[in-house]
């Protein structure tokens, strides 16, 4: 006869359900595992025998088969451990019932206690759509996988404790109330606040209406002007994850092991910024085992590049793809995955190798021949999908030195960030999207819609800037967030000619 047991494995961050078939045959004792698992699956079969005798159960002494199925789909990861012991234990004839709603998710030690494996949200919310109600997790999971909702989750600490409960000696249910949950984390700390940053209104205006619309933003100016103070500032004004989106971003944050037993939700809008000495492949995401990197650790949040022009020329350009689409493919030997990663870009850079360029304390030393070599390592098409260009000027030292003139916190900000996001989200209720950087071509027209005033200004500034068809439509989607900060259902002819202040070049 043939043992049972229901479990899942991840590809990208969605989840397919995989069943362990086992059997035993009357020859030679070895554990052999088919169905495409890779070398940390094939390793189970030494866990699992350790595992099972020194728990107290008996081994089968011939040959052990394993199956995973469908065979397929590749299978990586340590949570088979405990869906294989299941199945040898029943194939033993240890009292576990065979069910078709009940999946097995874990890690064993060799003395059979259970450990942590990653990426249990993907798994517990992929098998809850197939019909499966009832999970056997390490107790270390248990929080995270009883964020998904309506489900039974059972925590264990070791392989004996999952058999003792079929026994009648039940383990306890592991519930969370995610709304809740939520709730109590809203209030968050941030360690940049905009009201230390004296000065640069224009600047703090564009990084207001960046988080607002979820607009791309390069922010260029001499060495000390404040621009990575502010870019960490933008952390503190950012609108709080929807529950849709903390769900999104812990599935990417539990495949990475990221998460912590503690705190299973991501609530805070992750905010990265990246070295320009990581690793295209950290920064991208691929390896051989394929991880995410940085830009889907992004999602739904900041992804900020200092000293943009000093990342590698190639990093950049493979940039252009997911910031277009939102997703990035990575692919390998014999399949392609797919993540998710929609960001906001924050770049900042000076604008020439000195610093000093438009400076107006400071002369630059730079030849034309330099600064047009430093700028070229942004191409064109980069540039192109950013939708707020910005210089930050240094303030002068009495600027500096003023203590007379309070900034705004960024708490007030971000009020003003929120409510432009909620007006957002209430309009595109239908269109599957939250912001309006995602405007497609079709939504602008349609969302964007110009007075006979605004659209002669419009005119005038396409021809006198040359304005591409993409740029002109994110001078539209700006004028569009500007006039949601003012809670304004129209655009009028003044939303525009701020919009039309933001630069176009560097
Ligand atoms: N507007 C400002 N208000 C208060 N402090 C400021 C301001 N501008 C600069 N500073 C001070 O100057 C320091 C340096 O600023 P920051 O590191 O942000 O400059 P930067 O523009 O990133 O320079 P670089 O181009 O060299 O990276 C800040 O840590 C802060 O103490
Ligand atoms: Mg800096």
């Amino acid at each position: 006869m043939v043992a049972k047991s229901i479990t899942a494995t991840t590809v990208g961050i969605n989840a397919y359900k995989v069943e362990v078939e086992v059997d035993t045959t009357n020859s030679l004792p070895n554990v052999s595992i088919v169905g495409l698992p890779d070398s940390s699956v094939n390793e189970a079969r030494e866990r699992v025998h350790s595992a099972i005798k020194n728990s107290g159960f008996s081994f089968p002494t011939g040959k052990v088969i394993v199956n995973l199925a469908p065979a397929d789909i590749r299978k990586e990861g340590t949570n088979f451990d405990l869906p294989i012991a299941i199945g040898i234990l029943k194939e033993q004839g240890v009292e576990i019932p065979d069910s078709e709603t009940t999946a097995y998710i874990g890690e064993l030690s060799l003395d059979g206690s259970l450990r942590g494996v990653n990426g249990v949200l993907p798994l517990v919310l992929g098998l809850k759509e197939l019909g499966i109600t009832t999970f056997f997790v390490p107790e270390e999971n248990a929080k995270e996988a009883a964020l998904v909702q309506d489900v039974n989750i059972y925590g264990a600490k070791h392989l004996g404790d999952i058999v003792t409960h079929f026994e009648g000696e039940q383990l306890p249910l592991t519930k969370i109330d995610i709304n809740e949950y939520l709730k109590n984390c809203s209030k968050q700390e941030y360690e940049w606040d905009f009201k230390d940053v004296k000065g640069q209104q224009k600047a703090k205006k564009a990084l207001e209406i960046a988080a607002a619309g979820g607009h791309n933003l390069l922010m260029t100016g001499s060495p000390g002007s404040g621009k990575t103070m502010m870019a960490k500032c933008m952390a503190s004004i950012l609108p709080p994850l929807e529950l849709k989106e903390a769900i999104e971003l812990t599935k990417i944050y539990s495949i990475c092991g990221l998460l912590s037993s503690n705190e299973p939700l991501m609530t805070k809008r992750p905010y990265r910024a990246v070295h320009h000495t990581a690793s295209p492949n950290g920064i991208i995401g691929g390896g051989t085992n394929p991880k995410p990197g940085e830009i889907t650790l992004a999602h739904r949040g900041v992804l900020f590049l200092d000293e943009m022009v000093e990342f590698p020329r190639q990093v950049l350009e493979v940039l252009r793809q997911p910031l277009e689409d939102g997703e990035v493919v990575i692919s390998r030997s014999k399949s392609s995955v797919k993540y998710p990663c929609k960001f906001m870009l924050l770049g900042a850079m000076n604008p020439c190798p000195c610093g000093y360029l438009g400076d107006k304390q400071k002369q630059c030393t730079c030849t034309d021949v330099q600064v047009q070599r430093y700028k070229s390592r942004l191409s064109g098409p980069l540039l192109d999908r950013i939708d707020l260009i910005i210089n930050v000027p240094r303030l002068t030292t009495e600027e500096l030195n003023n203590n007379n003139i309070e900034a705004e916190p960024s708490s007030s900000i971000r009020e003003r960030v929120v409510k432009a996001r909620k007006i957002q989200a209430k309009r595109y209720e239908n269109d599957g999207i939250l912001t309006n950087s995602e405007l497609s071509t079709n939504m602008i027209k349609k969302y964007c819609k110009l007075d006979e005033k605004s659209a002669q200004i419009m005119k005038l500034a396409s021809q006198k800037y040359q304005l591409s068809g993409r740029r002109y439509n994110r001078v539209l989607k700006i004028a569009r967030t500007i006039a949601d900060l003012a809670g304004e259902e129209n655009i009028t002819s003044e939303h525009l000619t701020q919009a039309l202040q933001y630069r176009t070049d560097i």
